[in-house]
């Protein structure tokens, strides 16, 4: 999470400025400017088709922007001479669906990559894999292939992957929305913890109780463009924006409550702090 502490000349984790992005005629992003500092966490809501997984893949240049620049960790990654792998290398990405190798086991899954992109030896390796296996709570399931974990086991095992390639930033898209409701605690646990560590975050989420409790700062997009953006109790709680509400009031509304996680101890969303 974001402290005090950091001195306010902290590199910038990620900036954005005047993003565009457009598919044929469809414009998507329609001139994004934010930017996250380091250790702070960032949840970014939304209706679907929005734009959010758009801006997120543009951050790592999953998407090649249309216009506008983005520099994560101050390297510019919309330059065109960027050595983009090198860049990558430093942005751990957790996607909805969890991609593991189905043929590989768990520990497996997690040595491939520091092995050949890090060229890391089989010991080193496996010693990091299991430092994060343990971080994320499953160290009794190296030798299990991908099959025989729940969807839950199997996102920490995506993240604990993500970590083990040790990155400055971590950016996740949706990664409970494919989850039984039931495993949804678990995964944002994990993310819980990750935040409280002081990992930077950059979480598109429609878990609005883990962006309230989690998140520095909620940022708001409909249509491509940040409609408004601030610390959770004022955008989630106190949003100024007619859309904004609008959306909220859509995931909040408790015929929605089913889909959404409510930690112990935790107010059900929609109900006013203290
Ligand atoms: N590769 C692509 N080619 C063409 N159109 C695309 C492509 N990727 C996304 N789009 C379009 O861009 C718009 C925004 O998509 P995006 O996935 O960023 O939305 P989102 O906010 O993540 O939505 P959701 O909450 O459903 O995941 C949508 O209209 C989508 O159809
Ligand atoms: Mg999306």
């Amino acid at each position: 999470m974001h402290t005090d502490q950091q001195p306010v000349t902290a590199r910038r984790a990620i900036e954005v400025e005047g993003l565009h992005k457009s598919f044929g005629a469809l414009e998507v992003l329609k001139g994004i400017d934010f930017s996250v500092e380091r250790g702070e966490v960032v949840c970014v809501i939304g209706p679907s088709g929005s734009g959010k997984s758009t801006l997120l893949r543009c951050v790592n240049l999953l998407e090649e922007p249309t216009a506008g620049r983005v520099t994560v960790a101050g390297t510019e990654v919309t330059d065109p001479d960027v050595d983009i792998d090198r860049v990558r290398r430093r942005i751990g990405m957790v996607f909805q669906s969890f991609n593991l190798f189905p043929h590989l086991t768990a520990l497996e899954n997690l040595t491939i990559a520091q092995r050949r992109v890090l060229r890391r030896d089989r010991a080193a390796a496996e010693q990091v894999a299991r430092a994060n296996l343990e971080r994320v709570g499953l160290s009794d399931k190296e030798s299990a292939y991908p099959a025989q974990l729940s969807g839950g086991q199997q996102q920490r095992v995506a993240i604990a992957r993500a970590l083990s390639m040790e990155p400055e930033l971590m950016l996740f898209d949706e990664p409970t929305s494919a989850l039984d409701p039931e495993l949804v605690g678990d995964v944002l646990a994990v993310m819980r913890g990750l935040a409280q560590e002081g990992m930077t975050m950059l979480v598109v989420t429609h878990e609005m109780s883990f962006a309230r409790e989690v998140a520095d700062r909620v940022v708001f997009m409909d249509g491509g463009i940040i409609v408004e953006e601030g610390v959770p109790e004022r955008v989630i709680a106190d949003p100024q924006h007619e859309r904004t509400r609008t959306f909220l009031a859509r995931v909040l509304d408790p015929a929605a409550a089913g889909i959404i996680e409510v930690a112990e101890g935790e107010p059900p969303p929609g109900e006013q702090q203290p």
